[in-house]
């Protein structure tokens, strides 16, 4: 049988692995002949695996049936909030361009208040957190640019920031510090950062490269150190596995350990080829599995439960296909809420077989 390499990012639910998949500290996340799904991909991602063996496609298992519309989305959408939301984000994102553009070519000074209020005028435009998570996720496109991926980790961290109590100073320097923190990628050639195929092990020191070359155009600049930090420190991981340093939690700056959450959740959530954006409760499932020995505990659990709480009285539906309201979070279960199905309350923590597929 032909074994061929596939990116992650093309990688489609139905096809099969043709190798066991290690995370990078040699932790087995994939067995050999696994039928992908869309719950398999997003761990790839979650475990920044960029590309895998797969069988060639005439092998490709069709039965997988997680395809389907998104009405929760459409109807967003279709809504005036929405409208007046993307004109927002669309006008902060060239004006962060061309801020980021002027750093970077002329040098000049980090004009932070200017940034905060190009970002503060998206914010006002949605009147509750849940708003603002539900505009970002119907913003999503297959290409996200470095600045559209910093924007969304900008506002994202702005919530994570309320949930956290952080005073207003502290406020605008993480949602800078979130806007700022892939600079360096700017300095990337395109032609790396844009490659439709696997990067070489050289190319892919070049793109790790990003958090130095960030933290080099950020150094001498007036600006909160927590900003620089963050640069630098966005890949390192609390157990020590992430680059460039590879230091371990309480080396790490903490403004850096919220962006990497901002930065995961991020990548995690956006639209694949086949399909809309990821439901929510995927990725908090994830995280909550697998994310406490990387990421802080506390602002892990402080985001999964801001997350969670935003979507209570939502309506969802189940793989089982059955539908209902998340009326009870369960707070030592997060992704699996009590939902009332018509009379009936399902305690998806004692249906380990039952989860949520799609918000509706
Ligand atoms: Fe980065």
């Amino acid at each position: 049988m032909n074994i061929i390499k596939t990116l992650t990012s093309q990688a489609i639910p139905g096809m099969i692995v043709a190798e066991d998949i290690y995370t990078k500290d040699h932790y087995l996340i994939i067995a050999k002949d696994t039928v992908l799904t869309d719950k398999i991909i997003t761990r790839l991602k979650f475990y920044s695996i960029t590309d895998f063996y797969i069988y060639c496609e005439d092998n490709l298992v069709k039965e997988e049936t997680e395809y389907f519309e998104n009405t929760f989305y459409t109807e967003i959408k279709k809504s005036e909030s929405f409208r007046r939301f993307h004109i927002a984000y669309q006008n902060t994102l060239n004006d962060l361009k061309s801020s980021i553009e002027d750093l970077i070519n002329n040098n000049n000074k980090v004009d932070t208040d200017k940034l905060f209020s190009d970002v503060s005028k998206i914010i006002y435009q949605c009147n509750t957190n849940i708003e603002l998570f539900n505009m970002l996720h119907c913003m999503r496109q297959y290409d996200d640019t470095t600045y559209i991926h910093s924007l969304n980790v900008a506002l994202i961290c702005n919530i994570m920031g309320k949930w956290l109590d952080f005073s207003p100073e502290d406020l605008e320097v993480i949602t800078i510090s979130g806007l700022l923190h892939d600079l360096g990628k700017i300095l990337i050639p395109e032609d790396i950062i844009k490659k439709p195929a696997k990067l070489t092990d050289e190319e892919f020191s070049v793109v790790k490269t990003h958090t130095l070359r960030g933290y080099r155009l950020l150094s001498e600049k007036d600006i909160d150190e927590r900003i620089k930090n963050s640069a630098l420190m966005h890949h390192e991981r609390c157990d020590g596995s992430g680059y460039p340093n590879g230091l371990i939690s309480h080396e790490i700056d903490p403004f850096a350990k919220l962006i990497a959450i901002a930065d995961v959740y991020d990548a995690m959530t956006c639209a694949r080829v086949y399909r809309g954006p990821l439901c929510p409760f995927e990725v908090i499932n994830l995280f909550e599995t697998e994310g406490y020995l990387k990421y802080d505990t506390k602002y892990i659990l402080t985001f999964l439960e801001g997350i969670v709480q935003t979507y209570i009285h939502n309506n969802v539906r189940l793989n089982n296909k059955m539908e209902g309201e998340i009326v009870l979070i369960n707070k030592f279960d997060l992704s699996r809420p009590v939902i009332m199905c018509g009379d009936q309350f399902i305690d998806l923590s004692k249906h380990r077989d039952l989860y949520i597929e799609a918000l509706i």
